[in-house]
């Protein structure tokens, strides 16, 4: 296990304009919120957070802007003091989501506007000093730039010797990301995207992105929200890591980036076997939602 515990986490940082509201709205209504706030948000972005949060050292690598109202996002991950020094930097306006909170249901709906913001290139990546590291994590995002990060992770990797951990959050376009999966060491695939191949529970989506992978490598985890999360070794052994039941349920978004950031803690600090990190990753995820953004995960 690598005694570098600095966490690279490649991916989006976006502006979320959230609104706390009784309950979703009606289309085409006009109403006042209970309340709202705008945060950092992105997955990398977010696992990022929860991650300094809960005691780790953070790198974050994304497109950053030079635009003014990415001002808020530059200062904040100062503030939390995760570091940015590889990112390139665009003159384009930052992504944004609008995000609606419905407190009667929990449900947290997410309205993305990207407008075709660019997204970091494995050029980039290639000025990072991946010595510093000890794991590295990726949005399954942009293929064809991904494919060519991880490979030069795992090219160093062979090269140096070194142990440098390499995870997927693999949330979109399962066709195009699935030959990432074989470079990984964790792929951490989304109950959404499970349900999009026909998947109806956590064992059936491990065990299907397993068939569906050529070398076979990675140990696979899939979050089932209320139902916990289930996990697939490299061995082809599987466990269901039941959830922990949350006192209230306040705010949902990000909680599947604070279970990411749980596991990748779990595993990297506390150097858990894969079930237990599973297992820390629900609690920390059923502990999210429980309060708005993240400050309260410790
Ligand atoms: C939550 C999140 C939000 C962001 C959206 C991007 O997982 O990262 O912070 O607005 O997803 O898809």
């Amino acid at each position: 296990m690598s005694l570098k515990k600095t966490v690279l986490c490649v991916g989006c940082t976006v502006i979320d304009f959230v609104t706390i509201n009784a309950s979703f709205p009606e289309e085409d209504s006009d109403r006042r919120c209970l309340d709202g706030y705008w945060q950092r948000g992105g997955n990398a972005s977010n696992v990022s957070t929860v991650l300094q949060v809960l005691g780790a050292r953070v790198e974050f690598f994304g497109m950053l802007s030079r635009a003014d109202g990415f001002r808020v996002l530059l200062e904040d991950l100062r503030k939390r003091d995760i570091g940015v020094r590889y990112c390139p930097q665009t003159d384009k306006d930052p992504p944004f989501s609008s995000v609606i909170l419905a407190q009667d249901t929990g449900s947290r709906t997410i309205v993305h506007c990207n407008k075709n913001y660019p997204y970091v290139t494995a050029e980039d990546f290639k000025r990072i000093d991946l010595s510093a590291f000890g794991w590295v994590h990726f949005e399954a995002r942009c293929p064809t730039e991904t494919i060519k990060m991880i490979q030069a992770v795992v090219d160093y990797r062979s090269k140096c010797g070194d142990e440098l951990i390499i995870s997927l959050d693999f949330e979109t376009l399962y066709e195009e990301n699935l030959n990432l999966c074989d470079l990984c060491d964790y792929v951490v695939l989304s109950k959404d995207l499970a349900l999009k191949k026909g998947w109806k529970a956590a064992q059936e989506a491990c065990l299907g992105l397993e068939r569906d992978l050529i070398q076979h490598r990675p140990a696979i985890i899939c979050p089932w929200g209320s139902d916990g999360a289930g996990c697939l070794d490299s061995n082809k052994n599987y466990r269901d890591m039941g959830a922990y039941k949350a006192n209230k349920i306040v705010d949902t978004l990000g909680a599947g980036d604070s279970f990411m950031a749980g596991f990748i803690y779990a595993t990297l600090y506390r150097l858990y076997s894969l079930s237990d990190a599973v297992d820390f990753a629900n609690q920390v995820a059923s502990h999210k939602i429980t309060n708005f953004g993240y400050d309260h995960i410790t």
